[in-house]
This record gives C-alpha cells, structure tokens and sequence, in this order.
C-alpha cells in the first residue's frame, strides 16, 4: 500500500500537461469524487496498524502534491494562447511580421509634418467635385481654354459633375467656409482622364497649400518655398519660373537644383541639374472675391504639388505605375520608414 502511494508520488511531480483540458482531466482523476485520493483514504482501513502513520502521513503529502501540481499547471495553462500552449516567459517573441507603410503615405506624412510645424492645418474636400469648385471659382469659367490643361473625367449624366483634376478645389472650399487668416494644406487624390505611362497615371496625389492673410507677399512664398526644399531634399538652392495659372497671378513653378554628381542626376535632370518640383503664385484676387474674401484686405500665396512626383525624386523610383501594383517586393523596400 505504502508503495502505490510513493508511486503516484512520483506520477505527479512528474506530470505535466500543457493544455487547460489535461490539467483538468489530472485534478478529476486524483481529487475527483471517484479520484485515486479518495481511493486512498478510504483504503487506510486495510493498512496494518504499523504502516498506519506512515501511510497516513504520505497520503497528505500526495494530496497536497496534486493540489500544487494543478495549482501550477493551471496558471500556465490560462496564460497560454487561446490553444491552449503554456506560455513561456523567456521563449522569444514570435518574429511580428509587421507591414509597411506606402512610399505615397510616408511622403505625403512628411510634406504635413514640415508645413504643420509652421501653423498650417489639414484640409480635406471631396474627390468627386462640382464644376464651381474645380474650375469657375479658380478662375476658369466655362470654355476658358486653361481647361485643356487638365483633361477631366465628366460624370456623363450630369456634366456639372466630375472627378476632381486637382486639390485646388480643396482652396475653394476652404475659403467659403473660413476666414483669414488661412493656412491650410489639402492632401488629396486627383483624376485626369490621360492615357497611363511611366510618368503619367489617370489617379495620383496632389498637396496644395493655401496661406492668406492681410499683407502676404511673394517673398513671404519665396521663404516657405526655401524652408520647404531644405526641410524635403535638404537642398537650398530653388529657382522661380514665370509660368501660367489661371487661379495664382503671378504665378510660378518651382524648380529645385538637384545637383549633377552622378550619372543618375544627369539622366533625372536631363543634364541640367534643376528638377521641377511644383507650381505656386500669389492667389488671383477674382479667386479670393469668388470665395468671399475681401482681396482689397487680403491676399496669400498658394502652391500645389505632385506627390507621386516628389516620391519619384526622393526614392529614385522610375516608373510612376509601381505605386499602384501592389507588388510587396516593391513596398517591402519601405520597411522601418516612418
Ligand atoms: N492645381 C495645379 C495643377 O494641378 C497645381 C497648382 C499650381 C496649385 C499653382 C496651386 C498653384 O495652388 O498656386 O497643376
């Protein structure tokens, strides 16, 4: 008799399970009604009145072996994964396989962060815009031939309907709905109904900047222009080239020097070092009028931007149609970017 229960003894240090339901099977079949314990005791009857303590005293340390054991195994087995699986404390992490974020997300996340660090708030319009925001308030009525600029996805049943060709809407709207002083920046989708290549696609990304206040200049344009190039690429050195918007007067696009140290600058720059980054101007007072703002008050700057262009520039990516693929070998490369 002494012997069975020195045997179980060692069946139960010895015992391990690592799921909830072995455990419970373990406690039934010692501390269960009809469990080896009970067994046991009820057995001390028999035991020759000289075996007695021993056996007596045996039969304690049994029970309170099995009440540790299930004690212990317990708490493991309810830290484990819902499978059941003891939880080791020192085994390693599980290698986490954690995404990236798009090449798209994290530049357009560090063109906010440069300008949200001087005061400019985030704006956000529709993508699917009515003819006033997109063109007539930004200066481009109807049959204006600026309108050739940016071919435009109609919707056919209601042609005062389409899909915005540019965040400059988003100016509009913010104008009517606020008023100055203004800084805001619109990060956005935009359409155009051009035929895909490796520089052009029908959907990409526009950030525009709007900053309106009384006695805003060109130069006051010039220096955000500077803080923003030596913030993004680094670069200080940014060159203005008279050009044509219909809602900026006068207006500008923005060129950037690039530098001309590798054989890569020279094919990106066409050999001249310069790269065009954006367009920008001191907003048309017929477009501040069409907003209500009173552009004998007022006046302010605005600039828009290609952010697949700029993400083309700062990754070296040479086909604009990877952005939109989906390939991982492609995004696995942003891994660990913020
Ligand atoms: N909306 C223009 C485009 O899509 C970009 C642009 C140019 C925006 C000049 C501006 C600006 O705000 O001032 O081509």
């Amino acid at each position: 008799m002494i012997d069975e229960v020195k045997k179980h003894l060692v069946t139960v240090e010895a015992f391990q399970a690592d799921t909830h339901e072995a455990v419970e099977a373990f406690r039934i079949s010692y501390a269960g009604k009809k469990g080896i314990l009970n067994a046991l005791f009820a057995a001390f009857r028999e035991v020759a009145p000289a075996e007695k303590k021993e056996y007596g005293q045996l039969l304690n340390s049994l029970k309170q072996a099995v009440a540790d054991k299930v004690k212990t195994l317990q708490s493991q087995t309810s830290q484990g994964t819902q499978t059941g699986t003891i939880a080791d404390p020192f085994r390693p992490a599980f290698p986490l396989e954690i995404g990236s974020r798009h090449p798209l997300s994290l530049v357009r996340n560090r063109i906010i962060d440069i300008f949200s660090q001087v005061g400019f708030s985030i704006s956000e319009g529709p993508e699917i815009e009515d003819d006033w925001h997109n063109f007539t308030a930004l200066n481009l009525p109807e049959y204006h031939p600026a309108r050739d600029m940016q071919d435009t996805f109609f919707i056919q049943t209601d042609p005062d309907i389409l899909l915005r060709t540019h965040t400059s809407s988003v100016q509009v709207r913010y104008m009517e709905n606020n008023t100055p002083p203004i800084r805001t920046l619109s990060p956005g989708r935009v359409f155009r109904n051009e035929a895909i290549s490796a520089r052009a696609h029908c959907i990409f990304h526009q950030i525009e900047g709007l900053y309106i206040d009384e006695k805003v200049s060109f130069a006051d344009l010039k220096q955000m222009l500077l803080y923003f190039t030596k913030s993004l690429f680094g670069k200080s050195k940014i060159r203005l080239r008279p050009s044509y918007f219909p809602f900026t007067e006068p207006s500008a696009e923005v060129d950037i020097y690039w530098g001309l140290e590798t054989e890569t600058d020279y094919r990106i720059t066409k050999g001249t070092g310069w790269l065009e980054i954006m367009g920008c101007g001191m907003v048309d007072p017929n477009v501040l009028s069409n907003c209500g703002i009173d552009s004998e008050k007022y006046s302010g700057y605005a600039f828009g931007m290609g952010i697949e262009r700029i993400a083309m520039l700062l990754y070296q990516i040479g086909d604009i149609r990877m952005f939109f693929e989906n390939d991982v070998r492609f995004l696995k490369q942003f891994k660990g970017s913020l």
